[in-house]
């Protein structure tokens, strides 16, 4: 039996995808009948507002997923970027020792001598000491590298330990409209202290198999630093990520998540393209490197609609 017959047509052929960039709304996904990735049909977005006149009181939005390669950095790189495109200014926090979201943005986290770390553990250094501006205007970055690893146990001594993110971005927050702190691949004191420190968390899903194998620990996680820490904090949405339109193996696991989470799960999906790979060596956002590719139109479109769930953004 010829399975390929049975995948829905919908949102399948890659030419849809090769939306023009700032040449009316980018509908990445979009199938001839309206109805995006998700099976729901897309919404026509507004073009996103300019940011708030006045002072600035940073939106801080968490990317967290304890599961490794879902798109965590890649989506705080690049969702950045396109927020930058709107006249924001953005942080972007590398809260992983790993140091990737600094690799991606052309900052070699071995040669760094202040990173977050630095600013976590001890009073004598300033965000200026340690924010550093990167390639693309408007958009700056903290970095970090393996030194954080060791302030995850410094913490654990330290009063009011998990709220020690916090009152480091507390400081940041009138220079930013927005702050997206890209998170390590684990549920302990750092991702706490990120979920803590933030007013939205996005959960991205890679879209295969098992994807939401752990998803009930990390809400779970959620749950209780709304309890115990941060009431205020809200699930922003959940993001498809490494979708295969040809598979119908990607479509059944996006239809599995919007079952699960409905509304929650973004519209916009991100695809699967060797184009992400190759920003990453080249230390830049998609929407710089391949300013046209259906992967800067499609995290435009995220912007969008981060936009759109935020209205004070
Ligand atoms: N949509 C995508 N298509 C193909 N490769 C991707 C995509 N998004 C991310 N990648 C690649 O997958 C790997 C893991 O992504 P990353 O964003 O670092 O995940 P995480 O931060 O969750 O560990 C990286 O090599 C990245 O370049
Ligand atoms: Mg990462």
């Amino acid at each position: 039996m010829d399975t390929r017959a049975d995948i829905p047509r919908i949102g399948g052929d890659p030419a849809l995808f090769e939306v023009p960039a700032r040449t009316g709304l980018p509908r990445p996904g979009q199938g001839p009948d309206g109805i995006g990735p998700t099976g729901r049909p897309l919404p026509d977005l507004p073009d996103p507002r300019p940011p708030q006149a006045g002072p600035k009181n940073a939106l801080i939005i968490a990317m967290t997923n304890q599961k490794g390669g879902v798109g965590k950095t890649t989506t705080t790189i690049n969702l950045g970027a396109a927020l930058v495109e709107t006249g924001r200014r953005v942080l972007l926090v590398d809260f992983d020792p790993q140091g990737s979201l600094s690799v991606g943005l052309g900052v070699n986290p071995h040669t760094l001598d202040k990173s977050i770390y630095n600013l976590l553990l001890s009073r004598q250094y300033t965000l200026d000491d340690v924010i550093a501006p990167t390639n693309v205007e408007g958009l700056d970055i903290l970095p970090s590298n393996i030194d954080l690893s060791a302030a995850e146990v410094q913490l654990v001594s330290e009063v009011a330990r998990e709220q020690t993110l916090l009152r480091v971005l507390d400081k940041a927050r009138d220079r930013y409209d927005i702050i997206l702190i890209d998170c390590a691949p684990s549920l302990g004191l750092l991702t706490v202290n990120a979920l803590t420190a933030s007013d939205k968390v996005i959960i991205p899903l890679e879209c295969e198999f098992f994807a939401l194998r752990g998803v009930a620990l990390l809400t779970d996680t959620i749950g209780k630093v709304q309890d115990r820490l941060n009431p205020n904090l809200e699930i922003l949405g959940i993001l498809g990520t490494m979708y295969d339109a040809r598979t119908l193996h990607s479509r059944e696991v996006l239809e599995r998540v919007v079952q699960a989470f409905g509304e929650t799960v973004f519209h916009t999906v991100i695809r699967r393209t060797i184009k992400f790979p190759e920003t990453t060596v080249a230390g830049e956002p998609i929407t710089t490197y391949s300013p046209n590719s259906p992967g800067a139109t499609a995290y435009r479109a995220l912007a969008r609609e981060v936009l759109a769930r935020c209205p004070g953004a």
